[in-house]
């Protein structure tokens, strides 16, 4: 007798009854990139089918998004201008805080979620202050926690530092509650590893360092048991959610937070990703709108629940309102 595993593959319905993993556009967090103007919607050309929006055509990208079934987005602001400290990253009228409240006005039932980081707002481009050409870590804690607290008193669900300083997510928690936002939750970039493959994002947020790199404070590719410590240290300083980045080099990684750790995991399918599967999509090389499903299905499948993915909105619409 032979075992026959095919009996099980034999018919569409019959597959879709023992598939063990879905996607929906529920799983999917928007990431969008908001700069100062009219009416603008700037291409991004290392990733194809992104933009730059200002506030106008944001919450019209936003609306689109949520009427897909997208129930989240998260906001990267490009400033007026840069400092040294990154002052308009915390300023009332600073661009994150203006996208804000125009999407909760119109879209008020969606979750909106802020980047917290410096790297877009300082002259230097890194992500913390820099003292004696390093990034010191404790001051750039108290810049970090005005954003976030700037973010939601403009009307953020969910900040998210992506910065890597260490005591940020508790620093950020005690200073929402101080500022009386209790129910702010935070979205922690628990396991964020220097990656390659954010240059294309660099040029879309137009925040690539001026000097030097990110190694001093994202963490080293070749590290698991690393990524473990930061998550949990990250869930014990308050954080609601946790996230892994990038995704597709670091499944196993999303595999094992999955494990160790309770809660909502999220998994960032970052630009390099995005952009490659475009960019060999143009060529006519591969079938896009496949790969680009079984990329995202390979996600949830290592353990992830929530996707913060360019193709959100590309997805949503092969999925429908329903389920793969
Ligand atoms: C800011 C930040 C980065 C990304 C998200 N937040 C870039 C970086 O750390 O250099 C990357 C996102 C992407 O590549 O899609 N610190």
């Amino acid at each position: 007798m032979i075992i026959r595993p095919r009996r099980l593959r034999q018919s569409k319905t019959l597959r879709e009854m023992v598939r063990e993993t879905s996607i929906s556009a529920r799983d999917f967090i928007y990431p969008l990139f908001v700069k100062h103007g009219r009416s603008l919607k700037e291409p991004i050309a290392s990733m194809p089918g992104q933009y730059q929006f200002s506030v106008d055509t944001l919450v019209e990208e936003a609306e689109e998004a949520w009427s897909l079934g997208v129930p989240a987005v998260i906001l990267f602001g490009l400033p007026d201008r840069k400092d040294a400290v990154g002052s308009r990253s915390y300023a009332d009228d600073g661009i994150v805080q203006q996208a804000l409240s125009a999407i909760k006005g119109r879209v008020p039932d969606m979750v909106l979620m802020t980047d917290v980081c410096l790297c877009e707002y300082t002259d230097h481009g890194h992500c913390g202050m820099i003292k004696e050409g390093r990034v010191d870590n404790d001051a750039t804690l108290e810049l970090l926690a005005k954003q976030a607290v700037s973010h939601a008193v403009a009307g953020a669900h969910f900040v998210a530092p992506s910065d890597m300083m260490d005591g940020r997510v508790a620093a950020i928690r005690s200073a929402l509650d101080a500022a009386g936002f209790q129910d702010t939750g935070i979205l922690a970039y628990a396991v964020k590893y220097a990656s390659g493959f954010y240059g294309p994002f660099r040029e879309a947020a137009e925040s690539a360092p001026r000097f030097g790199d990110r190694t001093s404070y994202q963490m080293d590719p070749p590290n698991a048991r690393e990524a473990l410590k930061e998550a949990l240290l990250d869930m014990e300083e308050g954080a609601d959610m946790i996230m892994v980045k990038p995704a597709l080099a670091y499944l196993d990684i999303i595999r094992r937070v999955r494990e160790e750790c309770l809660l909502p995991l999220a998994a960032y399918n970052v630009s390099g990703e995005y952009a490659m599967v475009k960019a060999a999509q143009n060529q006519g090389w591969i079938d896009g709108e496949k790969i680009m499903m079984e990329i995202l299905l390979s996600i949830k499948r290592a353990g992830a629940d929530l996707i913060l993915t360019y193709f959100a909105k590309e997805a949503a619409k092969v999925l429908g309102q329903s389920i793969l």
